[in-house]
């Protein structure tokens, strides 16, 4: 073009060039022809039952395709967003969208530019990662989790040096393997690395290879078949590391001192391997939010050190043999909100510290299956966030009062069994929280049934086993929302004809049901757990099982039942186990349900 022209000349032009550009800002830059070519071809050798990839027409820009995004000031294809989506509804109405599958076509190779790359979830199960993705020298993300690859992970991945994000995670069972970790040293710009799954038990030399790139921020090696940790994890170059996952490996021995250097981390996460020994030597981690040790084989005391983490929102120590008492400075880690000690050898040569109601933010705490013995301390009891509290299968003792309980008015899960504490409240009390699970079993809560269950409309899961009431079931029981009940060893009695009038009463039994009606299955009706064994229940079983066709076990062994075997017992299809022994039944056992069985 001459520029011979007036000047209004220029000007126009120059009008008309940020017209130009400040439209092509919304509009997008439309793509190049070479690039809708390489992808056309990629397209054609993939499989796309879900049509996900429908838009890709040769008249339309390859701009506006779906998942691709160009660059707006080159026109070149920069990203391609073709992850799965899980849980959507494609655009014929299926509810799963089809993964693509198929080949991948070398043509990606001409999308020079490419900085981003998610084929995450898709189906290339049978298909190794193309070697050639290492030749995507633009790539700054690249996604292939969940996709189905198999076999060697390529070395030429190692020449992508532009890498921040490589997502390779693998199925389960483990399709994708590497011989050497060597190439990932080329990547001296990563950040954040996950290969969980991916066979690595060959690659001895994994810790020294991420020693090499400082850049990395988070490392994700879950169930890698690893099964050697040492001193080169954690070296003092290597500070950037902000979350590790080394979980389900094979790794054993003491932690190594040094990750101690490791000071930046947020997460770290050692669960299931088998790390034995001290926990020496991990403190000082002050921006540590999470910590999993759980399911390893530390036999150590809990160390006081502990507190020192204090910026710990999450601690798993869980499945190990950590023993002695819980320590009390425990309750300054103050932003904790989820504590697990459960199945430990934890004990109470100290009593339970009496400043547990400082940690102020829990909201989870498990410490079930260890030996504590003593007393829960008052001040436990204003830790009102709880909302999932297990200790059950310990040996504690004392009082729990409704005002105790009134506090934890968010708790919905509580199991307590396994304990020897003694609930008192008034006859008329009303709980502030509404359970979900309630497990009580071997309280002192008798001899009257607690009618205050009564006010807990979500409740599917009852135990008020070894609870010493003696007493009737209340009819309401039946007809709540209840999926397990556990009411055993109690002197529950009543005549059968009162419990079928319980059972019944307005719902159940309305006399005289045809056996037509046996076939009508009540769909709502979620009971699934039932033991009423061990108690002083008498007279006839009541006939209205079918109204409780999801029921795998019932267990009304050891009462004072006669009678016959009600034959609406047969009709449940789910049953695994039906106990009536040590009662005075009489009769047959119908033939079908001997063949049944
Ligand atoms: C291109 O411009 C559009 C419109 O301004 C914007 O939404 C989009 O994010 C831009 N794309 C890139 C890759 O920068
Ligand atoms: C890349 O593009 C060139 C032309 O632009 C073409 O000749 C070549 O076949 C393409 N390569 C692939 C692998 O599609
Ligand atoms: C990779 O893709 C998976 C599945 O789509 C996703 O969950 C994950 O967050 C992605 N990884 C990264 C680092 O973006
Ligand atoms: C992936 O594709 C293979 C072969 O088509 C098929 O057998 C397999 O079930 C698919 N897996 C998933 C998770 O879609
Ligand atoms: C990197 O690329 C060069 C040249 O393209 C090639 O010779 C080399 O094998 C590649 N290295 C890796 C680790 O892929
Ligand atoms: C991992 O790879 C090693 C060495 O090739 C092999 O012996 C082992 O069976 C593999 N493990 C799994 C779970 O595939
Ligand atoms: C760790 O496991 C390896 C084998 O995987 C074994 O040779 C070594 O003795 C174990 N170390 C300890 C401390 O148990
Ligand atoms: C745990 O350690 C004990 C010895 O202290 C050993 O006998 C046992 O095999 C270890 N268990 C695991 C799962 O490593
Ligand atoms: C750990 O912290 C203590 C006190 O905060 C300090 O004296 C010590 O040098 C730190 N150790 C390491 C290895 O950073
Ligand atoms: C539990 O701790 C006691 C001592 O308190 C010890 O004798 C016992 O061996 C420990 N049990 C386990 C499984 O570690
Ligand atoms: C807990 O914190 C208090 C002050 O907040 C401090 O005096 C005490 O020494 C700490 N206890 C432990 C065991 O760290
Ligand atoms: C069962 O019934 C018999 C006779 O009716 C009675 O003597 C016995 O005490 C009852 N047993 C129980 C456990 O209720």
């Amino acid at each position: 073009m001459t520029m011979g022209g007036s000047t209004h000349f220029s000007v126009f032009l120059l009008v008309a060039i940020i017209l130009l550009c400040s439209s092509s800002k919304t509009v997008n830059a439309t793509c190049y022809a070479s690039e809708k070519q390489a992808l056309m071809d990629f397209k054609k050798d993939l499989k796309d039952p879900s049509g996900r990839l429908s838009s890709w027409i040769h008249d339309i820009d390859c701009c506006k395709w779906e998942g691709v995004v160009c660059s707006n000031r080159s026109g070149r294809v920069i990203q391609l967003h073709l992850q799965c989506p899980v849980g959507e509804i494609d655009d014929f109405g299926n509810e799963e969208i089809s993964p693509l599958s198929g080949k991948i076509s070398h043509s990606l190779q001409n999308l020079t530019h490419l900085r981003y790359l998610d084929l995450s979830l898709n189906n290339f199960s049978g298909i190794p990662i193309p070697s050639f993705f290492g030749s995507l020298r633009s790539l700054r993300y690249l996604n292939l989790s969940g996709a189905g690859f198999q076999g060697m992970v390529p070395y030429q991945l190692g020449n992508l040096s532009s890498l921040r994000t490589l997502s390779i995670s693998a199925w389960q069972p483990p399709t994708l393997r590497v011989d050497n970790l060597q190439w990932l040293a080329g990547l001296s710009n990563l950040e954040h690395l996950d290969m969980s799954r991916v066979n690595l038990s060959l690659a001895s030399n994994w810790q020294e290879v991420i020693n090499t790139i400082p850049s990395l921020v988070e490392i994700h090696f879950p169930s890698c078949q690893l099964d050697l940790i040492s001193h080169h994890l954690g070296r003092n170059t290597f500070t950037s590391l902000q979350h590790l996952d080394l979980s389900f490996n094979h790794l054993n021995g003491s932690l190594p001192d040094e990750l101690i250097h490791l000071n930046n981390l947020i997460s770290l996460n050692l669960g299931w391997n088998h790390f034995e020994g001290s926990l020496d030597g991990i403190w000082n981690w002050s921006s540590l939010t999470s910590l999993d040790l759980s399911y390893n084989n530390f036999t150590t005391f809990l160390p006081s050190q502990l507190s020192t983490l204090t910026a710990l929102i999450s601690l798993d120590l869980a499945t190990n043999h950590f023993r002695g008492s819980i320590p009390s400075s425990i309750a300054n880690i103050s932003k904790l909100q989820h504590l697990d000690l459960y199945d430990n050898n934890l004990s109470s040569s100290l009593p339970i510290p009496s400043n547990l109601g400082k940690l102020s933010s829990l909201e989870h705490w498990d410490v079930s299956n260890n030996k504590l013995t003593g007393t829960l301390p008052e001040s436990f009891w204003q830790l009102s966030k709880l909302e999932d509290l297990r200790i059950h299968n310990n040996s504690m003792e004392g009082i729990v009062s409704e005002s105790h309980l009134d506090n934890l008015s968010v708790l919905w899960y509580f199991d307590a069994s396994g304990n020897s504490l003694t609930l008192k409240v008034s006859a008329s009390w009303t709980p502030r929280a509404q359970f979900e699970v309630l497990r009580l079993g071997s309280w002192k809560l008798g001899p009257q049934f607690p009618t205050w269950i009564r006010s807990q409309k979500i409740l599917s899961d009852l135990n008020l086993s070894f609870t010493g009431i003696s007493d009737t079931i209340p009819p309401w029981i039946f007809n709540s929302s209840l999926g397990y009940i556990d009411f055993s060893h109690n002197q529950l009695h009543g005549k059968s004809s009162n419990i079928s009038e319980n059972l019944i009463s307005n719902y159940l039994f309305s006399g005289g049901i045809s056996h037509a009606l046996y076939e009508v299955k009540n769909e709502n009706q979620v009971l699934w757990y039932l033991d009423l064994g061990e108690n002083s229940l008498s007279g006839e079983i009541p006939d209205c099982w079918m109204n409780y066709p999801h029921l795998e076990r019932i267990d009304l062994n050891s009462n004072n039942f006669t009678g016959s075997i009600p034959r609406s017992l047969f009709l449940l299809e789910d049953l695994d186990y039906l106990g009536l022994g040590n009662n005075s039944l009489t009769g047959p056992i119908p033939f079908d349900f001997v063949k049944h069985e």
